[in-house]
């Protein structure tokens, strides 16, 4: 048996009489072992086939109509700069964000600012680099906006994020369009802030955005958040703001496995359900999609450690863990795991509990998986891992972060090296 057959990965295959893995065309046994594990490997034309083929899905729109890279998904730099290639500009939610964008290249023109809590140095450093648009949250933003902005040379343009109160039929820990969520404002009181922006001399309002959760695979929960943010764009247009965009934000799911109960979602549905938003064929549609370029195009190698019988199950340990992947600890999330050596003979097949080295019952990768006979240093892969995998890494338990390494048309190269454990207590004083 082919352990891939079971759930098919683009790019990702195995070679018939090695048994080896390949991402991208370039043996992943081999670039285990050149670069060690754990090893964070992207297949960088699978990346950038995602983001040309949104923004060509968008461009059907209009001219203006673009996508907004989720940077917070995956956010190295030649990462950034293949997406932003693309034509992509990026959606930031922190200065650091706004620093890492500009660090790959993309101008402030190119950036729109989402989140709950924008500082004064962050709002200050937006205005300076002149970004394409701040996505408010609050009175507060307002009110910071409108102090921050006077005098500053130029209009600052602002949308208003709607908080549709509607659920995104995702994990509970990412679903952001429920009222009862902290993000966004509710349409009433957007209104009045709208009168507020547009009575100040320094603002421009040119859009309304929304975000209503991540993993989304229930498109009609898009649509309905749609159908809201129209009603309120309409709105605007009534009481005389110049909008010309609305930004449906993020969401799109992701098939991590072969369990998935409903096919993945396409990029063209995507659009067909978001555009729902428009109030007129005169407005451009913004997207902000981060999962859905990187997820699949990444993996995260690790080396088995042990092996160990327990009472109630098989343990393979490796050194990997909720520090490299935090999402299993965190959502509960399933990853499909694969060997990156199986030559397809084997006919002892186990079940195990795959699990990583840190000191908590949560650091697990997955659970209850049947695979060919694991032994110590064997190597399997974890899939679909690209996305808020090395992003949100940790250095829990003094462990250093992975390297990673782009795969580039077959060719490997290093974009990320290996944390040294002696910059994780440089910046400590004794
Ligand atoms: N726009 C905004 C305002 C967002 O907050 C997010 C994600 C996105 C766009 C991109 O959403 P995406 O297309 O990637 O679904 N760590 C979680 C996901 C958190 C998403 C946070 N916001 C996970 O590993 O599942």
């Amino acid at each position: 048996m082919n352990w891939l057959n079971e759930f098919p990965v683009p790019n990702l295959r195995r070679d018939h009489s090695s048994g080896l893995l390949e991402l991208g065309g370039a043996s992943v046994a081999q670039l285990a072992r050149t670069f060690g594990t754990p090893l964070y490997l992207y297949d960088f034309d699978r990346i950038a086939s995602r983001a040309e083929e949104i923004n060509s899905e968008l461009r059907k729109i209009s001219e203006g109509s673009r996508a907004f890279y989720a940077m917070k998904a995956l956010s190295n730099i030649s990462v950034l700069k293949v997406i932003h290639g693309k034509g992509l500009g990026m959606d930031v939610v922190s200065g650091g964000e706004i620093e890492r964008a500009l660090a790959a290249g993309v101008t402030g023109g190119e950036i729109v600012f989402s989140g709950v809590a924008k500082t004064e140095e962050e709002i200050r450093l937006g205005i300076r680099e002149k970004i394409a648009c701040f996505n408010i949250e609050s009175p507060h933003e307002v009110a910071e906006l409108i102090r921050l902005a006077k005098g500053c040379g130029h209009k600052v343009p602002v949308a208003l994020r709607i908080n549709p109160d509607v659920d995104g039929k995702t994990h509970a820990k990412i679903n952001t369009g429920l009222a009862e969520t902290k993000f966004g404002l509710s349409p009433e009181l957007a209104k009045k802030l709208t009168l507020e922006i547009m009575s100040c001399p320094d603002l421009s309002l040119l859009g309304v955005s929304c975000h209503i959760g991540s993993q989304i695979f229930d498109l009609n929960t898009i649509k309905a958040a749609a159908l809201s943010v129209k009603d309120f764009a309409l709105e605007l247009l009534r009481l005389g703001a110049p909008i010309t965009h609305v930004d449906m934000g993020g969401g799109l799911g992701v098939a991590y496995g072969p369990t998935e109960e409903t096919p993945q979602p396409s990029f063209s549905a995507w659009v067909e359900a978001a555009k729902n938003a428009l109030p007129d064929k005169s407005f451009d549609l913004h997207l902000e999609p981060g999962r859905s370029i990187v997820a699949d195009a990444g993996i995260l190698v690790t080396e088995v450690i042990d092996v160990k019988p327990a009472q109630k199950k098989t343990f393979a340990i490796v050194d990997a863990g909720m520090t490299e992947l935090v999402r299993p600890a965190m959502y509960d999330a399933y990853h499909h795991v694969t060997p990156v050596e199986h030559k397809g003979v084997t006919t002892k097949f186990l079940t195990y509990d795959i699990v990583g080295p840190v000191c908590e019952t949560s650091c697990w990768l997955a659970s209850g998986v049947k695979l060919p006979e694991l032994k110590r240093n064997d190597l399997v892969a974890i899939l679909t891992a690209g996305a808020y995998g090395m992003s949100m890494a940790s250095n829990y338990n003094t462990r250093n972060r992975p390297a990673e390494v782009a795969v580039i048309s077959g060719k490997a190269k290093v974009i990320r090296k290996r944390e040294t454990l002696r910059s994780l207590w440089e910046s400590e004083l004794v």
